[in-house]
């Protein structure tokens, strides 16, 4: 019998394999359900209702309460409804049996998950007035010829039929989890690894009985709570304790694959809460979990791993654009087929948890550089993203508007109960306070000395505050509510601008502010979008040219302060300066309008050029030797910001002209050719050799960015004396870190050559 039924299924597969293996790719980006790919069966009688009452349930995440995915409990199993010939009619009846009014939807192509186990039902074709599912025209139980990629959901009206009981009706949403460390073991060491798994249920917290639990159900309860691994724990250290306490168990017989993202995604049973008989034999289920290197105490022990993705843009820790590192350089990945598989097999690869979100459409911003990645398919137990089947692509196959982005579970920190703002006038803005311990040992809150405060230590106060990035960081605030201010007490604060909280940045050791009152105090304004300006590099390598230009045609050059200091010895009007020229195309990519800081009255009026200058620097450019020295002076450009261009889709709105508005719009850029006066670094000084041409853009963080780390773009420079080369223009943070000492060491190994 066994053998004839491995047969029997090794046939099934096969004929399925071969019936559907080449329509796949075709019919699973339909958006409708696929019934054209099978006959409908003339549909049978009505298979024979139960004596044992059909038990119905939704399932399935992310969903809420009144919707999910439809499982039926039929001869001790539970399975799904295939989305075949699916109708608005079967809703209502199934939504009439789970205790709602009606339906308002229905689901198809698995939209809450694929479900486990049998397809009861196929091909199910209700009047809508039935009484229950079984009742309905369909296939027959366990008859039908789909996968569980077509599993059929529901959306019912919320709305319950009065009176309704039904004990299988039990409102079975999972919101939340969290471990509850045993007494003696807590030592308010955050984050919280181990303890007893706690499910919310609307009366309260309970827990899970633990028989049958596997450690694949850790990993998934590990994963929802930020952590990217699982361990084993020490039952009996709990049994003890355990066995002397009230136990609630709310959920039982969970069985999780493991790849799942949250504990309502794997099948699992309700009891009523207080039924304290519900584990008999069991106990409550207690998980350990591995913090990742970010989150560990001591993360100093930590072996670095090689680690070819990362997230990038995003305004908490956690999430970002998703990029993954190819032959020495950064690229991003197409969203088609983006799901929560894959995006959790990239956060747990960063140290994080599973994914909260997948998300699809360059939402967490662009990315500038190639795009390697496309329907990425992980099962969702890599080790990596790159160990999951994906394609490559070539361009024209996805843009950068289709860059995939996760957020991921984070542990709980409780970094936000240690700092808070004041005096402002939104909840995004006010005096930074923290909080801190007297010698008594009294918690109270106290003031940030303003003095050296940057945009750097705004962004981990604004970080910490679970605000997302720092729009401003304020050395004054004297102009907010002062009416009830605290002392000072942390001062000299000085941090790299990606530290998760303050009290990890440098600082005095006591307090010393030359202006120690509260006006002086540091502020921050916190935003959750920003821009990101990053250079083409690309046109930079292809527009480079030298340029002798006679100096009667440099005064305006000179008023503006764009000539090196030895311009002033010449001999004026004649003789020349050599510049290095070329065109800086500046995109903005981020997901805010890039605005000058300064507002229009303080603009200043350039008669030269005969245009208003809204920021005093907004790029530096440079040219370097073997140990990072200037020897061209840098120039610091000061720019009128408008939209030259926008790529398709989006309008300008910003224009230099007529004392227009100054700015360059998300996904439009700013266009300096190469011919305009000041577009150059004047190399009259400079000997021939190899060097590195590098520019910043935004070099004092004097406005807001999402990201700082793609600011600067470098390239090889070669100088013979007459002709320029430039090669490797990069961003400065497309290379692996290899990939980038190997082009720094470009002008020391070459010089020594050519000399
Ligand atoms: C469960 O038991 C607790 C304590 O006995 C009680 O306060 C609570 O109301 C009970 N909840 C339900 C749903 O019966
Ligand atoms: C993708 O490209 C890499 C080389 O860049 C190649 O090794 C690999 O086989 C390609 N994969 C597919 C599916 O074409
Ligand atoms: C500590 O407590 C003592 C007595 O209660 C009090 O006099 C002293 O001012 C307190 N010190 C601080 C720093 O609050
Ligand atoms: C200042 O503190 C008082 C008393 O604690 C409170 O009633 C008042 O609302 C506070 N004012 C502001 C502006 O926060
Ligand atoms: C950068 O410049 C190159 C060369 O002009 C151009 O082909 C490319 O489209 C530009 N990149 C973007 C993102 O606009
Ligand atoms: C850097 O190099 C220049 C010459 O290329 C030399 O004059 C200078 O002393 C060097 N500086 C350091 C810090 O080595």
């Amino acid at each position: 019998m066994t053998f004839f039924l491995i047969f029997y299924y090794f046939f099934y597969s096969l004929a399925f394999i071969l019936l559907f293996g080449l329509w796949l790719p075709c019919c699973l980006t339909q958006t409708t359900p696929s019934n054209s790919a099978t006959p409908t069966p003339s549909p049978s009688p009505s298979p024979q209702p139960q004596t044992e009452k059909l038990k119905v349930r939704l399932a399935g995440y992310p969903r809420k309460h009144n919707e999910g995915r439809i499982e039926l409990f039929y001869k001790g199993e539970w399975g799904t409804i295939c989305d075949d010939d699916f109708s608005l009619a079967n809703a209502n009846v199934l939504c009439r049996q789970l205790g709602f009014v009606s339906a308002t939807g229905w689901t198809h192509s698995a939209k809450y998950g694929k479900g486990q186990g049998k397809i009861w039902l196929d091909n199910v074709q209700c009047g809508g007035g039935e009484k229950s599912i079984e009742l309905c025209k369909s296939r027959g139980w366990g008859n039908s010829d789909c996968t569980h990629d077509e599993d059929a959901g529901v959306v019912c009206k919320d709305e319950r039929i009065p009176g309704f009981v039904d004990s299988n009706v039990i409102d079975n949403k999972i919101e939340e989890v969290r471990l509850r460390p045993v007494v003696a073991m807590a030592k308010k060491k955050m984050p919280i690894t181990e303890g007893v798994v706690e499910v919310k249920y609307k009366d309260g917290w309970a827990q899970i009985c633990d028989i049958g639990w596997t450690i694949k159900n850790t990993r998934v309860v590990c994963g929802m709570l930020g952590f990217p691994h699982e361990r084993k724990v020490n039952k009996n250290f709990y049994k003890l304790y355990l066995e002397r306490q009230k136990n609630y168990f709310h959920i039982h017989s969970v069985a999780c694959l493991g790849t799942e993202v949250h504990l309502a995604a794997c099948p699992l049973e309700f009891s009523k809460p207080n039924a304290t008989s519900a584990c008999t034999g069991g106990m409550p289920a207690v998980v350990s979990c591995m913090p990742g290197p970010l989150f560990m105490q001591n993360s100093g022990n930590f072996q670095e791993r090689k680690i070819n993705v990362r997230l990038k843009g995003g305004s908490r820790v956690g999430e970002g654009r998703v990029e993954v590192l190819k032959d020495n350089e950064w690229g991003t990945v197409c969203d088609d087929r983006w799901n929560l598989q894959s995006a959790s097999v990239v956060c747990r690869e960063l140290g994080f948890g599973s994914a909260k979100e997948a998300l699809t459409g360059g939402r967490l911003g662009q990315g500038m550089g190639p795009i390697y990645m496309n329907e990425v398919k992980c099962v969702g137990q890599e080790r990596s993203i790159w160990n999951c089947p994906f394609k490559n692509i070539t361009m024209e196959d996805c843009q950068h508007m289709e860059d995939a982005a996760v957020r991921c579970n984070i542990p709980y920190m409780g970094l936000e109960n240690t700092i808070r703002i004041t005096g402002g006038r939104t909840r995004y803005e006010g005096r930074v306070e923290v909080l801190s311990l007297d010698s008594n040992g009294t918690q109270s809150w106290g003031l940030i000395c303003g003095e050296s405060w940057t945009t750097k230590e705004a962004m981990v106060a604004c970080r910490q505050l679970g605000l997302g990035y720092a729009n401003q960081g304020l050395q004054e605030t004297w102009y907010w509510d002062s009416s009830n201010v605290t002392e000072m007490v942390m001062s000299g604060v000085k941090c790299t601008g990606s530290e998760m909280s303050l009290s990890q940045c440098q600082h005095h050791k006591t307090v010393s502010c030359q202006k120690a009152a509260a006006k002086f105090a540091a502020g921050v304004i916190c935003s959750e979008t920003a821009s990101d300006l990053v250079l083409n590099a690309s046109l930079v390598q292809q527009t480079v040219y030298i340029e002798d230009r006679p100096l009667h045609m440099l005064y305006c050059a000179a008023e503006e302060d764009c000539l090196s200091k030895s311009a002033a010895k010449a001999n004026w009007p004649y003789g020349h300066r050599r510049l290095l020229r070329f065109s800086s195309q500046i995109h903005n990519i981020g997901r805010a309008d890039f605005k000058p800081k300064a507002g229009r009255h303080s603009w200043v009026w350039h008669a030269c050029h005969g245009h208003y200058h809204s920021m005093d620097i907004f790029t530096h450019y440079d040219l370097l030797n073997a140990n990072g020295t200037k020897v061209a002076e840098g120039h610091k450009a000061s720019f009128c910001l408008e939209d030259t261009d926008c790529q398709e889709g989006v309008s300008k709105r910003y224009e230099c002209a007529n004392f227009g508005d100054q700015g360059i719009t998300v996904g439009c850029w700013d266009l300096y050719r190469h011919d305009i006066d000041c577009q150059w670094i004047d190399i009259t000084d400079v000997k021939p050799g190899n060097y590195i041409l590098q520019v910043v853009i935004n070099p004092n963080y004097e406005v807001a960015e999402s990201d700082f780390t793609n600011n600067a773009m470098k390239c090889n420079c070669k100088y013979d004396g007459h002709r320029i080369w430039l090669h490797n223009c990069h961003i400065g943070d497309a290379f692996s870190e290899e990939a980038e000492r190997r082009f720094e060491k470009y002008p020391g190994q070459l010089n020594n050559r050519i000399s």
